[in-house]
């Protein structure tokens, strides 16, 4: 009997055949919780709804409403609504032997970007100088540090809530000598590195929309024998160049040639529309 057949069976008493219709087949768990999108129709009934997801899910501790999208610059969930349970939205959320702390009321956590985070971590090779321009809590400079073997990693956060957790996660994964974690904007910051010298064997601009205003920094940090850029974005399935050209065009005007390795679809976004990455190997012109 699939999920969605419990809950049914479980609330067919109190739910009219309308509402039973509307309830959701999917939810998300991070750490100890179940986080739920309900129709506005069923929003009276979220609390009965809610603990009947605790007594078929009876290993989880509370359930929370996803009520909003992910937004701003700061990428942060516009309203997520404790419902039943205990009352804590704090999670120490465990992925690929990595574990994140944070509070899902006010920090993002993409389950679609799984396979990606350990994708990313599976490319890295032995000794490598990294940036991570928009590291959030870690989501991708911590499975790296965990899970590959890099130099070091700058990792750039700017919302302080996502930088607090960031420092707090890298202390709970046991790798302080490996991420080093910068608190500002990453327009500075990797200017700040450049200008001391350090260089990337690969730079991560994981941020939407498409840090297009940001890729005239990110080349500061480009070795003379080349570095892979991920560069990330929503795009069109049909034209799934457009974001790859973007780039490609910005770094010629600066002096850069490029080269597209790879392009991955992450996740759906909407009709025809991807979570795309590009890795782009880019290496200054000769003259
Ligand atoms: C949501 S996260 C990235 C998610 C991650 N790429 C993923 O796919 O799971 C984007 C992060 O970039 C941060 N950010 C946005 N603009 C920034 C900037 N100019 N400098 C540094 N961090 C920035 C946001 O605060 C946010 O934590």
């Amino acid at each position: 009997m699939g999920f969605k057949d419990k809950l049914v069976e479980k609330l067919r008493a109190e739910l009219t055949e309308k509402e039973l219709e509307l309830l959701p087949s999917g939810f998300q768990t991070l750490g100890g919780i179940v986080i739920i999108k309900l129709d506005e129709q069923l929003l009276e009934k979220k609390k009965l709804i809610a603990n009947a997801y605790l007594d078929i899910l009876h290993y989880m501790r509370s359930v929370y409403i996803n009520r909003g999208k992910i937004e701003g610059q700061f990428r942060e969930p516009e309203r997520i609504e404790y419902v039943a349970g205990e009352k804590d939205p704090m999670v120490e959320h465990k992925e690929h032997g990595v574990v994140y702390r944070f509070n899902i009321k006010k920090i993002m956590f993409s389950k679609g970007n799984i396979n990606e985070r350990k994708h990313l971590a599976s490319l890295v090779k032995a000794g490598e100088i990294i940036v991570d321009m928009f590291a959030g809590i870690g989501y991708f400079s911590l499975p790296i540090a965990v899970l590959a073997d890099p130099e070091k990693i700058h990792s750039i956060e700017l919302n302080p809530t996502a930088y607090k957790y960031l420092v707090e996660n890298i202390k709970l994964n046991k790798v302080q000598e490996l991420i080093h974690p910068i608190h500002g904007n990453c327009k500075e910051e990797v200017l700040r590195l450049s200008e001391e010298g350090i260089r990337a064997d690969r730079i991560i601009m994981g941020v939407f929309p498409a840090p297009k205003d940001y890729i005239e920094e990110a080349l500061t940090l480009v070795k003379n024998s080349g570095t892979i850029i991920h560069y990330e974005g929503i795009g069109d399935r049909e034209k799934d160049l457009v974001l790859y050209n973007e780039f490609a065009e910005n770094a010629e005007c600066l002096g850069f040639i490029t080269e597209l390795k790879d392009k991955r679809f992450v996740k759906s976004y909407g009709p025809n529309l991807y979570h795309t990455v590009y890795d782009i190997f880019a290496k200054k012109a000769e003259k």
